[in-house]
């Protein structure tokens, strides 16, 4: 059992697991939005953090969640086992971005995922209002305006997006810092 992981470990697990072309993508832009997170958060393990946004839905493709929702994340982590990875601290994160598991997000590292993976879903959201449906013509202040819309992009969990203001990040400036993540990449996730 190997208790690291580099990048390319991580991207050539997600690609033996996961084929839709739309999980992928948000796996790419959960993982920018990770980064940096990280550069903010945990600058010296801005990869580990990077790893843990890509494989946070490794299971997606794998595990009977539509029966089973709270066996979205333990698979994932019986999936790094199964392949020699035993990393505790990024199972525990995997785990605490599904609540119905019945772990509860409480490091930052945690936290920071929890509330990446909605955003990354309501950025894409907000894209698409545009007419070039281009991340590149999106506002941080649309982010926010959407934001207060409960009926918009429903399916985006406001209050785990909100549990970055646990680890000391305004929603303000995480909407700008997830925004300018996925427009780094977004070619790469077809954004
Ligand atoms: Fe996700």
């Amino acid at each position: 059992m190997s208790d690291t992981m580099t990048r390319e470990q991580a991207n050539e697990l997600l690609h033996k697991y996961v084929k839709g072309e739309n999980y992928i993508t948000h796996s790419y832009a959960v993982e920018a939005i990770m980064r940096a997170l990280a550069r903010r958060l945990d600058p010296e393990r801005e990869e580990f953090w990077a790893c843990c946004g890509l494989l946070h839905d490794l299971d997606e493709e794998t595990a009977n969640w539509r029966v089973d929702f709270a066996s979205h994340g333990p698979v994932s982590c019986q999936i790094l086992r199964d392949n020699g990875f035993e990393i505790p601290e990024m199972e525990e994160a995997i785990k605490a971005h599904n609540p119905i598991c019945g772990k509860v997000a409480k490091t930052t590292l945690e936290l920071a995922l929890l509330a990446a993976d909605p955003m990354s879903g309501f950025v894409k959201a907000v894209a698409q209002i545009y007419p070039d449906k281009k991340v590149a013509s999106v506002k941080p202040k649309s982010i926010r305006k959407r934001f207060k819309e409960t009926r918009f992009a429903a399916g985006a969990n406001r209050q785990y997006m909100m549990a970055i203001e646990e680890v000391g990040i305004p929603f303000d400036d995480f909407a700008e810092i997830a925004l300018q993540a996925m427009v780094e990449i977004a070619d790469e996730i077809g954004l």
